[in-house]
């Protein structure tokens, strides 16, 4: 198997993860006692031992196949969402090698509560929030910049072997429109993990 298709199946498995991991902050929205509520529901699923197991796997592929692409393919002289690719997908190796090892540490050594308050506590306390802030507002936008530009590449390859004339506008729209709810979303989690929308 291509390292590409490695890179591919297995980040299907973490934005699965993603689904549950960004829409549990968005419940936020309603407050943190059902952020708290909607987490132990999804930590059934995510937390299931052979399933954690299956995701921090992916985590580490993740990671070691998507810097291999980068630094194989290059992207100097590139086009803008293949830079945007590889800028994102660096930024995200960077935000999940610390982001898990945070989260892990938390859990098995520090023995503190990986909830609502563990993620807020940094965003809303100054000084942390400085470097917190920015750190969580780039994780999700890369996350989202990173789709967007995989579906856009995806559905390149896929037209021109279907129709050689391709769909590029249509696809463009497309990627714009994943990066478009992608703003929304971070802004919306962003403004609750901060308090904007209730006092913390
Ligand atoms: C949140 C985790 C990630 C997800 C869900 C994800 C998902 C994807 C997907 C679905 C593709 C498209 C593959 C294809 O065209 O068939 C892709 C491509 C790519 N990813 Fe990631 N990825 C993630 C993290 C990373 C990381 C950490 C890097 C490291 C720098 C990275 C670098 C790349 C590169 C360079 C490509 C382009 C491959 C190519 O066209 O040759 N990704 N990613
Ligand atoms: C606003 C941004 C984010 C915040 C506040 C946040 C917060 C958290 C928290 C509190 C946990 C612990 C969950 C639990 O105890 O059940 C966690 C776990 C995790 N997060 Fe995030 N996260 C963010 C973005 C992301 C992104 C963008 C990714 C992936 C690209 C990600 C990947 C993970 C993973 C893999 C785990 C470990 C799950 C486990 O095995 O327990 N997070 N995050």
């Amino acid at each position: 198997m291509k390292l590409k298709q490695i890179h591919r199946i297995s980040g299907i498995i973490i934005a699965v993860f993603l689904v549950l991991h960004l829409s549990n902050h968005l419940f936020a929205l309603g407050g943190p006692a059902l952020h708290i509520t909607v987490m132990k529901y999804f930590r059934m699923v995510y937390r299931f031992p052979p399933v954690e197991v299956l995701l921090l796997l992916c985590v580490t592929i993740q990671i070691f196949s998507g810097l291999r692409l980068v630094f194989t393919k290059g992207f100097r002289k590139q086009p803008l969402y293949v830079i945007a690719q590889a800028v994102s997908g660096i930024y995200l190796s960077l935000f999940l090698i610390n982001h898990v090892r945070a989260v892990l540490l938390a859990r098995y050594e520090w023995h503190v509560e990986t909830d609502f308050y563990f993620a807020s506590g940094v965003a809303v306390h100054y000084p942390e929030k400085l470097f917190f802030i920015p750190y969580y507002t780039l994780s999700v936008l890369c996350a989202f910049t990173h789709i967007a530009c995989a579906h856009y590449a995806r559905s390149m390859e896929l037209a021109t072997v279907w129709s050689p004339s391709g769909g590029n506008d249509r696809f463009k729209k497309e990627a714009f429109w994943i990066f478009g709810t992608g703003v929304v979303v971070t802004a919306l989690i962003m403004g609750s993990l901060t308090g904007l929308f209730y006092p913390l």
